[in-house]
């Protein structure tokens, strides 16, 4: 892998991301949105059809076609690069397909018995394929928006490994946190320290942000208090700390998004883990998150189903939404991921009534 600085990268032109992360005021309210190369573009269902989802994934020229998508067609504030949070289980030694219509399945789940089996050493390497599209794509976007990179949290991570793929009630892996602490423990740690050397690595590649997904279908929300203090938090801390330790030693500026869905009971310690920008789902109004979080940066939450609204809806549950957080401290997204039959018209609105708000 190449250790690449800032300076080998063109200048980047729009740093509205940036900046309302550093306190300072942006000329407009930025905005991105959560899968926002995916199903719901033609040109994306278009390019599917000749290519599998991880074959894009492990592909950088395809990956960083993929990631520029939505950029040129629309006027988003970053770029996400293109993968899956389940190519780390895959590094791992697991094999993900990704199903239609039904969504990831793997085939060798991990279980008591075959934890010891998992291909550790090494696992951060060969993920170097994402690396190589990083720094592709970050050289393509020639500074016209930041590039974020992401990983998956340990539990989220954990839950998929576990189930197989989804899972209504999260039991399998629950029972792990219930019935078999010790070994959650481990494979938790196995999953934080493959994390952070692959975050470590997207930073080396020219990744300008990043976000830790703590929220494979909600993962968080099948934990409580108890189980977020005893198996996210101290990981999820862990990776906050050593992460940025490192970005500060390689003489980087890059910025730590946490978007742990369903887990408002937990906002207030998500604040003191150290990360930058509190993502916020769309299930807690804008209003009670600034009680609680005060004037902290934080990353959300239009509920993905106003976009089905008539372009009048949109603007005013954008404008309901600004009012409850305010203009200031504030990176616009979706409170999850965008669906596969939502509409461009409706994201090109979005995108405008978020631009159009006067600072
Ligand atoms: O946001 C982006 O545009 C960047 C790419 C990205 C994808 N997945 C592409 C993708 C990111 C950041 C993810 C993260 C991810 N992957 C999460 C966390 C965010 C969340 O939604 O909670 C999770 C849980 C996954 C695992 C995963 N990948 C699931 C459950 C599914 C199936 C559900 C679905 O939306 O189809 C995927 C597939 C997936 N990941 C697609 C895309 C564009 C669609 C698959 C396809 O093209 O066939």
């Amino acid at each position: 892998m190449t250790d690449l600085t800032k300076q080998d990268f063109p200048p980047l032109k729009n740093d509205r991301i940036l900046k309302v992360i550093k306190g300072e005021e942006p000329d407009k309210l930025p905005i991105w949105v959560m899968r926002q190369a995916g199903r719901y573009m033609p040109k994306f269902r278009e390019f599917r059809k000749l290519h599998s989802f991880f074959e894009i994934c492990q592909t950088p020229e395809l990956a960083c076609e993929v990631t520029l998508m939505p950029i040129e067609r629309f006027d988003f504030d970053a770029a996400i690069i293109f993968s899956d949070i389940l190519v780390i289980p895959q590094a791992l030694g697991l094999e993900v397909e990704m199903k239609e219509s039904v969504g990831p399945v793997i085939k060798n789940p991990v279980t008591i018995e075959n934890l010891n089996d998992l291909n550790t050493e090494g696992a951060a390497d060969r993920l170097n394929y994402v690396g190589e599209a990083i720094t592709l794509t970050r050289k393509r976007l020639n500074g016209k928006v930041p590039l974020i990179g992401f990983a998956g949290a340990p539990w989220t991570l954990m839950g998929y490994m576990i189930e197989g793929g989804g899972s209504k009630t999260y039991s399998k892996s629950k029972k792990w946190l219930y019935a078999h602490e010790t070994e959650a423990h481990r494979l938790l740690k196995i999953l934080t320290d493959v994390i952070i050397d692959y975050l470590i690595l997207q930073v080396k590649s020219g990744a300008q942000l990043l976000q830790i997904f703590e929220s494979t279908n909600r993962n968080a929300e099948y934990l409580n208090e108890y189980l977020f203090d005893r198996f996210c938090q101290p990981y999820l801390q862990r990776i906050a700390i050593e992460v940025k330790n490192k970005i500060a030693e390689l003489k980087l500026d890059v910025p730590m998004i946490l978007f742990a869905k369903g887990s408002h009971y937990s906002l207030e310690k998500q604040k003191s883990l150290g990360y930058d920008v509190i993502g916020i789902d769309w299930t807690i109004s804008p209003k009670t998150v600034r009680q609680i979080l005060g004037d902290q940066v934080v990353q959300g939450n239009l509920d993905p189903c106003a976009l089905y609204a008539s372009p009048e809806g949109i603007r005013a549950h954008v404008d309901e939404m600004i009012k409850g957080f305010g203009t200031g401290n504030l990176v616009v997204n979706l409170g999850h991921g965008i669906y596969p039959d939502m509409s461009e018209e409706a994201v090109e609105i979005f995108i405008d009534a978020v631009h159009s708000v006067k600072l």
